[in-house]
């Protein structure tokens, strides 16, 4: 199965080309399902059709779905927000500030991924699309799970016993009220199901497809999101530049306006193949009007990406390898467009902390790693390697 996920700044053609490349798949025979984790209606836009929080069926093979975040908040993280408020409540915190404190903000977002983990596991679809919200911000907080790993697989259990054995003391003693094993089950069950899904994303059947028009600022945000992606284990299949102006034809009369973004687009995108070499960069030009419906998308994917496999696999490595050496291990992880003063690297007992600019990375060593020492890092054609060696007794 194929898992495509679609981000870049907003308004740049996200759910248009998730939607066209869905409409190639289904055309293809496969059976094929979109998701929306965006709020806004997103797919019914780029349908044209009213789309239902159930797959709904909107061509042969193709199902839209639209996220009903709302509801898979509720589910998931009910239990947990109650616990929150009434220890807000204990400490005295006034009830609508207290609502407001237990959102985390992008939480919905996430929470619409666990949608996309059910999708998968039933097993019913060949291919299925994520339109994701703008950036990589989204992915990022799936690292969460990650980051808490040590947390819930250590002091988690032990706290919970232990909890259960006191709660009524500690509750006295502390003057705020204990979980209940039903809060403890929501978080065990929450933290389960995201870490579940991070895996899926970072797996050799997904990748992520960066989306931008040819403007310098668009660029530099597609940049950083590519940094931020490798930087959690995402993988980055390509970029497609969308609304790109055709050259004025000789035919044509002269027009200072569109000349002028012609030369400006072309320059960035000759600075985008640049940054994004070895990735695949698909052009998809400014269409006369919105592509809108199954057809105007399927003649925008098949202007899109022309001759190549829009679900092709991609091949060659992930962001994050672990190679053998004579005397330990060598972990890479790629970090393109960042130098050697760009990355903070700590270890922490099995984690390796890692800081690229205002993103923090805790990630997990492998268990074979874990017993070696850090022996040095580097930072060199867009990775970091990282050298770990046999403990000397
Ligand atoms: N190549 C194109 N030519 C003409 N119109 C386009 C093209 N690509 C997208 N559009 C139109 O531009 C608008 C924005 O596109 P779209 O909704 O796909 O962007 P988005 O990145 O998903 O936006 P948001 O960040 O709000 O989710 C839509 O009206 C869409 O039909
Ligand atoms: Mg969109």
């Amino acid at each position: 199965m194929r898992i495509l996920l679609f981000t870049g700044k907003g308004g740049v053609g996200k759910s248009t080309t998730a939607s066209a490349t869905a409409v190639a798949s289904a055309a293809s025979g496969r059976r094929t399902l979109i998701l929306s984790t965006d709020a806004a209606h997103s797919l019914a836009d780029a349908f044209a059709t009213e789309i239902g929080t159930t797959p709904t069926l909107v061509a042969d093979n193709l199902y839209v779905e639209q996220v009903d975040a709302q509801r898979l908040f509720e589910e998931s993280w009910a239990d947990i927000q109650r616990y929150l408020l009434s220890v807000l409540d204990a400490a005295g915190v006034d009830p609508v500030a207290a609502e407001e404190l237990t959102v985390i903000p992008g939480a919905e977002e996430v929470l619409a991924l666990l949608q996309l983990r059910r999708h998968v596991l039933s097993g019913d679809w060949e291919t299925v699309i994520v339109d994701c919200a703008p950036t990589a911000e989204t992915l990022r907080l799936l690292a969460l799970p990650e980051a808490l790993a040590w947390y819930m697989e250590r002091v988690f259990p032990v706290g919970r016993k232990a909890i259960k054995a006191f709660r009524p003391l500690i509750t006295k003693a502390v003057g705020v009220p204990m979980p209940e094993d039903n809060t403890f089950d929501a978080m065990e069950r929450l933290h389960a199901e995201l870490d579940e899904v991070r895996q899926l994303l970072s797996g050799p059947e997904a990748s992520v497809r960066i989306v931008m028009t040819p403007e310098t600022v668009v660029l530099a945000e597609a940049r950083r999101s590519f940094t931020t992606l490798s930087l959690f284990g995402y993988r980055v299949d390509g970029v497609v530049a969308n609304r790109i102006f055709p050259a004025i034809g000789p035919d044509e009369a002269p027009d200072s306006w569109r000349a002028g973004w012609v030369e400006a687009q072309t320059k960035v995108l000759a600075d985008t193949e640049q940054s994004f070499a070895g990735l695949q960069l698909w052009r998809s030009d400014y269409h006369s009007g919105e592509p809108v419906g199954v057809a105007a998308l399927a003649d925008f994917a098949r202007r899109l990406y022309a001759d190549s496999d829009p679900l092709a696999v991609p091949s060659g490595p992930g962001p994050l390898q672990v190679a053998r050496t004579e005397t330990g291990a060598v972990l890479r992880l790629a970090l393109p467009f960042v130098g050697r003063g760009d990355v903070d690297l700590v270890r922490h007992g099995d984690e390796l902390v890692l800081t690229v600019g205002s993103y923090r990375r805790l990630l997990t060593l492998p268990a074979g790693l874990a017993r070696l020492d850090v022996r040095g890092a580097r930072v060199d054609h867009g990775a970091l390697q990282v050298r770990f060696e046999e403990r000397q007794s």
